[in-house]
């Protein structure tokens, strides 16, 4: 009842806004779609944060999360810690700088509640539909785009990299690139993983149109291209989802290419959290600056190989997890582990316009390298032996070198680094 009274309350200065502004109105099955959507997503919170910087936080009961409205969720039973952890090396990587997330300044959620960023119902009406609100647009493949090796200088690069660095160039398959997507990663196959890691140094890439975004991250996916699932953390700078250009961390699943499930963060049912302190999608702090201080974000999935759940652990604390109830492959294993960015825009790969100037990481090329590229440090995958390794074989992806780049460096050095990013077509004559 109060909701109704509230979804009216809002309605009519919108309607006025509108005609004042000229716009097209969202229709009235809009509306009540979005108010179902709401309903669905903001539950009863113990306790509300507002934040300076606009978000708000309500702190949930943990059994009262949206999770368990997932219809596969119906019997599950919540986990509150892992069953066991893969067998770390005993080197201590503990590099890491203090990163904080902004709302930590305008208060805390009590034990037993779980922080969750509320969706404004502006936010609901500025995406596409509610139906598709906080999915990434499907991967589509695009017929279009195929992918060329380095040699005939197009579109795509393939470069396998052994454990010793020597570099061993592919001849492009048939595949086809993505619908709107460009992505530059550094990628292992060929084995059953069930985890992966690394630290992922903070930056604040350029957007440069509202509908766009810019990713650096971590997936773990199986299934074929365009029914694929898969697990993703990281940071973004997404303007249509957040309503501003902070730099946050986010999470993402699918398990169909995201045709029809999965979602960012917890717009949508299925990701279970159990921390108190930390908020997906909301933004972290400090960002890392061109020959300044970089600052990181440890990422860690893996799977309980009791439950099938992916834990998601950032900075070391568990977060949460993917139920395997949600997956049909991701149940047993991730075939294939990707480490680095995407840039989304209409813009990529159409003939003829010209090609966004969004950044990827810094906004740098891969070889400025240290304080002057994105990295991923410390890049580790987990197979069933259980423990952490470097993966045997890794690959160098790149969907448009002139625009993105990766640039995996071994050379006289013990610890590989993963560097990638790029400014798209800003003072870029090759990107287009
Ligand atoms: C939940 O358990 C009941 C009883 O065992 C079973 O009939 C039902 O199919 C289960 N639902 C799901 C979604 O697994
Ligand atoms: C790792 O380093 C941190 C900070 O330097 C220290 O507190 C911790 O004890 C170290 N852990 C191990 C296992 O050496
Ligand atoms: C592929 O190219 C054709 C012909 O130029 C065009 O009509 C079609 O829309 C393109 N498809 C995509 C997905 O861009
Ligand atoms: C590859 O493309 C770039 C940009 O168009 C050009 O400068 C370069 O000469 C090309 N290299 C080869 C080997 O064709
Ligand atoms: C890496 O180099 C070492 C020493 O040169 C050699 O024994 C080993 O076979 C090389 N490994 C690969 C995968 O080439
Ligand atoms: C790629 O193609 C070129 C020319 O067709 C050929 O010389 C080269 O051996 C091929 N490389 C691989 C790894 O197949
Ligand atoms: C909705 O979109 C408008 C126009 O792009 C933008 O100014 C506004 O900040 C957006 N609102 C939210 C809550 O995202
Ligand atoms: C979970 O799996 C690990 C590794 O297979 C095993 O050692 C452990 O006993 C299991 N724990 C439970 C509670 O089943
Ligand atoms: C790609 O961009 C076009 C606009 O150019 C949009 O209509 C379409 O839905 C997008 N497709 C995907 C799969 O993102």
């Amino acid at each position: 009842m109060k909701m109704k009274v509230y979804a009216l309350s809002l309605v009519i200065p919108l309607l006025l806004l509108g005609a004042v502004l000229g716009e097209k109105l969202p229709s009235k099955q809009t509306h009540s779609k979005v108010d179902e959507k709401l309903k669905l997503l903001n539950k009863v919170s113990l306790k509300t944060i507002q934040t300076e910087y606009g978000d708000v936080i309500d702190c949930v009961e943990i059994y009262k999360q949206t999770a368990f409205d997932h219809p596969s969720l119906k019997n599950h039973t919540l986990q509150m810690k892992p069953s066991f952890y893969p067998a770390t090396k005993s080197k201590n990587w503990s590099s890491l700088r203090g990163m904080s997330q902004s709302w930590w300044k305008s208060g805390s959620c009590p034990m037993g509640t779980i922080p969750i960023r509320r969706i404004l119902r502006q936010e609901l009406l500025n995406g596409t539909s509610p139906e598709n609100y906080g999915r990434k647009n499907p991967y589509i493949v695009n017929p279009n785009r195929t992918t060329v090796t380095q040699e005939t200088n197009k579109t795509h690069t393939f470069n396998f990299l052994d454990k010793n660095g020597t570099s061993n160039f592919l001849n492009g398959t048939s595949n086809n690139l993505y619908v709107n997507r460009s992505t530059a990663m550094l990628i292992t196959e060929g084995y059953s993983y069930i985890g992966a890691k690394g630290e992922i140094n903070v930056w604040n890439p350029y957007i440069e149109k509202t509908n766009e975004y810019s990713t650096a991250q971590i997936w773990l996916v199986s299934g074929s291209r365009e029914g694929m699932e898969s697990v993703e953390a990281g940071w973004m700078v997404n303007p249509t989802l957040y309503g501003d250009t902070k730099t946050r961390f986010f999470i993402y699943w699918t398990a169909d290419g995201s045709q029809t499930t999965g979602c960012f963060d917890l717009t949508c049912t299925g990701f279970v959290q159990t921390n108190h302190e930390v908020a997906l999608g909301s933004p972290i702090e400090p960002v890392s600056s061109e020959f300044g201080p970089q600052y990181e974000i440890a990422i860690f999935i893996f799977m309980d190989v009791n439950t099938s759940n992916w834990w998601l652990l950032l900075n070391h604390k568990e977060v949460g997890y993917w139920p395997g109830e949600l997956f049909v492959l991701l149940r047993g294993s991730a075939k294939v582990v990707q480490f680095g960015g995407e840039v989304y825009s209409e813009t990529i790969g159409k003939e003829g316009v010209k090609h966004t100037s969004t950044a990827m990481g810094s906004g740098g090329d891969a070889r400025d390298m240290y304080t002057g590229a994105a990295y991923i440090h410390h890049v580790r995958i987990i197979d069933y032996s259980l423990t952490e390794k470097y993966p045997e074989w890794v690959m160098e992806y790149m969907d448009e070198p002139y625009c993105y780049s990766a640039y995996n460096y071994v050379q006289y050095i013990k610890e590989p680094e993963f560097y990638f990013g790029g400014h798209g077509s800003h003072w870029n004559p090759y990107c287009q």
